[in-house]
């Protein structure tokens, strides 16, 4: 019974990935946004996974390990505190419940060949910026199954980012976006619902249901974000939110370990949560976003004295960096790291629309 549901689920998200990955344009959108985000996989049973029985499953649910999925993305290391057992079986465990998410075809292969790759990144979905000149430098969007990092000084514009993403999220496909909800981990005390409400209106969408598709978190102190991180799984699923952004990833940690001495701990503290984030992305299919701070780096004698801060940590983590830098009234965005982005830089602007194209490209694009 639970199997016919999952070939089922599986059906139904290559039918989305079809639509979605190859030409939006085609979108039957009402069909899309009415079907269940195909990565939520509630119908396995921890208890399903071999050599789990209620003891231990209890364990689980007590440490707040509620699914399968939860398990897979678990860290040996904290699992073993949690549950009071040994590190070898908490990451056995982990393993098995991998194993079983192999199994049901939900989880990919250990190894794979290169075309079997290529056929999951088409399953990557895309969502726009808001700004078409964004959208270009990041080949089409922020993307899902990856960490997306805006890092600048303050007032470079990664909180705009942010606000303009989880409204372009609520969007359906066809419009660039999710159709989906979000969520917004905000450390800085800087998310405000009343610029989403100007950033709809000014887009012409519906205000009140964009601000009803975005679920906001606050995050006082760093342990509290490593905790919303941890159970972020359940969140995800929660608001089937494909979009999930922590604004910014390291404020709390850098501000807590400051001059204490402790930078290994912060860092190692970091390691883990980003990790984490890394797996979700993937295994959800969705997209993360996080945004950076700067510190100035005296050992550079040309060019910006400014880089990303949290180091090699943050720098292994994010599949893409983007510079912000402000210039005069525009911001300029550069691709500092990717896989496969051509280095490139755009232009862009803020305005009450959020994140948006210079007066040129708006013009060219109208005159078009
Ligand atoms: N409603 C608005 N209309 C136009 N520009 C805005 C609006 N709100 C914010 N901005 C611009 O965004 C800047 C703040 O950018 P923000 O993304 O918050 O910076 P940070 O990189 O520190 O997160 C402001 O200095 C202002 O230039
Ligand atoms: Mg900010």
């Amino acid at each position: 019974m639970a199997e016919k549901k999952h070939s089922e689920r599986i059906k139904e998200e290559d039918a989305i990935n079809a639509l979605s990955s190859e030409s939006p344009e085609i979108s039957t959108n009402d069909e899309l946004e009415s079907k269940p985000i195909p990565t939520m996989i509630d119908d396995l049973d921890i208890q399903d996974i071999p050599g789990i029985g209620p003891t231990t499953a209890k364990k689980l649910r007590d440490a707040g390990i509620l699914t399968v999925m939860d398990l897979a993305v678990a860290s040996a290391e904290e699992l073993s505190v949690e549950i009071n057992s040994s590190k070898e079986s908490a990451a056995a465990f982990i393993i098995a419940a991998q194993q079983l998410l192999r199994d049901s075809n939900l989880l990919d292969k250990e190894f794979v060949t290169a075309d079997i790759a290529l056929e999951k990144r088409k399953s990557m979905l895309r969502c726009t910026t808001g700004s078409k000149a964004l959208d270009r430098l990041l080949l089409g969007g922020v993307e899902t199954q990856a960490v997306t990092e805006f890092y600048g000084e303050f007032g470079s514009g990664k909180s705009q980012i942010c606000h303009t993403l989880c409204v372009m999220a609520s969007q359906p496909v066809s419009e660039g976006g999710y159709g989906s909800g979000s969520i917004y981990i905000d450390t800085e005390g800087t998310f405000r619902p009343e610029r989403i409400d100007q950033i709809a209106v000014s887009r012409g969408l519906d205000p009140a249901s964009v601000l009803k598709s975005i679920a906001v978190c606050k995050v006082y102190n760093s342990s509290h974000l490593e905790l919303i991180v941890k159970d972020l799984g359940k969140y995800i699923n929660d608001f089937k939110a494909r979009l999930v952004i922590i604004d910014s990833i390291i404020s709390l940690h850098r501000a807590e370990f400051a001059g204490r001495g402790t930078l290994a701990d912060r860092q190692q503290r970091l390691n883990g949560m980003l990790h984490k984030i890394i797996r979700l992305a993937e295994i959800y299919n969705i997209t993360v976003v996080i945004t950076n701070q700067v510190q100035s780096s005296p050992d550079t004698f040309f060019g910006d004295p400014t880089k990303a801060a949290g180091g090699n940590v943050l720098g292994h983590a994010s599949t893409y960096r983007i510079y912000l830098r402000k210039s005069g009234e525009n911001r300029t965005a550069k691709m500092i790291d990717s896989p496969y982005h051509p280095y490139s830089d755009t232009k862009f602007t803020v305005t009450e629309r959020g994140v948006d194209d210079l007066e040129e490209e708006t013009s060219s694009k109208r005159g078009k």
